[in-house]
């Protein structure tokens, strides 16, 4: 067997593969490595910016979704090159490799890779000598999809994208977005196109699920210059993760800056926020309630917001149903639009806080991500997380609308808390168990907590401010 020469070695310096197997066959992937080893390349996953994907492929099979989901997955995530290990070859399928070879370079051509071969692994030969000198042979230099010389600085991009884990990626959540070594909050503002994986045609969609691709557009929190590189990485190649868990959700490239994201700017206003508050004498919050369909959050929100009004404070009230009558009526209930949902409900509830308002919201919003997302849009000691509780037994007992006999009829799919999910907090500010007080009560415990914060004076400042003593 053909040894790796220092110059094989130093040429493919800083080279990252990334290997998938798709035969089934685990020595292929240990000649693999030890192949790597002796080569002093490092095998990474798509979080570490491959440069280069292996494939393994049965020869029987050839091209199979498994294997064109593998190529177009890793060239999102920025990998140039292609290389094919086409295993269990004899003498009856010679014709099956030319017939690979063609597959892979009509597929990596529209992807765009920079090279794609198909290598034999056969009894006689491992395919590693060949391997070795192809890969030594790679391009290594930086790629980058941007001009360096002309570096663009943006908070707004066009990118390519794969989804990579079994949540799928959805357009409005907040993700942490690692690019060249910092750490970001980035959301897809809009999914362009979903790449069909077997034709690359382009396919309406709302979501990524593991394993597709597309071309979205993508916004971060604070601008990013394209065309500069550390350490000799690509600046435009990112990974996105799960802001909670730190999960690896997809990975990408951002293709060139979008100019609404430099020509946008804020407009400073003379009246702030707090001029606002203090012509109300008050102190602006949002009062959240979440949980299950008929569990009860609008009955005590509609109470906190009665005394509330009772007392002169400034007020107004959010609730999905009604959200969904007007500016959400385009949204269903799926998890890309209950997302979409909180995120614009968010983005409302934000503008009247600093309109100086106490505002309370009522929306099942059943996932975690976007209540923290809406909580990070205003101060901390303005968002108090009410989760309203009641066993889903209970909750489809009432069924005020009649909405879970429907489910369960099977007329109404994605019902939160039968087929579609209901992520509980994990630190909400408040509890209210509604099979345990009355509506009234649990009110009261929410307007307790808004006099513990200062948020409305207590009953006997009040009764004083009133009286003028
Ligand atoms: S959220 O999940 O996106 O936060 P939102 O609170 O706006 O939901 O709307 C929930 C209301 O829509 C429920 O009170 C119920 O009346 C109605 N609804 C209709 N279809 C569904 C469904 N599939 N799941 C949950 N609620 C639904």
């Amino acid at each position: 067997m053909q040894e790796a020469s220092a110059d094989d070695a130093h040429a493919n310096a800083g080279l990252k593969v990334c290997l998938t197997d798709t035969t089934g066959d685990p020595a292929i992937l240990g000649r693999l490595r030890s192949t790597f080893a002796s080569l002093a390349l490092s095998e990474g996953d798509l979080s570490t910016y491959p440069d280069a994907v292996i494939v393994a492929v049965d020869s029987s099979t050839g091209l199979t979704p498994d294997v064109r989901e593998a190529l177009a997955v890793s060239r999102m995530a920025g990998a140039r090159h292609a290389v094919l290990l086409v295993s269990k070859l004899n003498a009856l399928h010679s014709a099956a490799l030319e017939h690979i070879q063609d597959a892979l370079a009509d597929f990596s051509s529209k992807l765009e890779m920079e090279s794609a071969v198909a290598l034999p692994v056969t009894a006689e030969a491992d395919g590693m000598a060949q391997l070795r000198a192809h890969l030594a042979a790679l391009d290594t230099g930086p790629a980058s999809v941007v001009d360096a010389a002309e570096p663009q600085e943006s908070g707004q991009f066009a990118a390519h994208i794969a989804c990579v884990s079994s949540q799928d990626l959805l357009p409005g959540r907040e993700y942490r977005l690692r690019i060249d070594g910092h750490d970001l909050t980035a959301t897809l503002t809009a999914l362009k196109y979903r790449l069909d994986i077997d034709s690359l045609r382009r396919v309406p969609s709302r979501t990524l699920a593991r394993g597709q691709i597309g071309a979205c557009t993508i916004a971060t929190d604070i601008p990013v210059r394209l065309g500069e590189s550390a350490a000799g990485t690509t600046a435009a190649r990112f990974t996105l993760s799960d802001l909670q868990t730190d999960e690896l959700v997809a990975a990408g490239s951002l293709e060139f800056a979008l100019r609404r994201g430099v020509n946008v700017h804020w407009q400073p206003f003379a009246v702030t926020k707090e001029l606002r508050a203090a012509a109300k004498e008050q102190r602006p919050c949002i009062i959240w309630f979440t949980g299950l369909s008929g569990s009860g959050k609008s009955t005590i929100a509609n109470l906190v917001e009665g005394w509330l009004a009772l007392h002169g404070r400034h007020t107004y009230l959010l609730d999905g149903d009604n959200m969904r009558h007007g500016l959400n009526k385009d949204l269903g209930f799926t998890a890309a639009d209950r997302v979409e949902n909180i995120r614009r409900v968010g983005e409302v509830a934000r503008l009247f806080v600093d309109a100086g308002m106490i505002v309370l919201c009522s929306f099942i919003s059943p996932f975690r991500a976007e209540r923290e997302s809406v909580r990070a849009l205003v101060g901390a000691d303005e968002f108090i997380e009410v989760h309203v509780t009641a066993p889903l037994a209970v909750c489809e007992q009432r069924d005020p609308k009649g909405l879970y006999a429907k489910c369960r009829a099977g007329h109404l799919p994605n019902f939160t808390g039968i087929d579609s999910p209901y992520e509980a907090p994990e630190q909400p500010d408040l509890v209210l168990d509604t099979t345990t007080a009355s509506a009234a009560e649990l009110a009261q415990r929410v307007v307790a907590v808004l006099q513990e914060r200062g948020m409305v004076s207590s009953p006997e400042s009040h009764q004083r401010a009133m009286h003028g003593h």
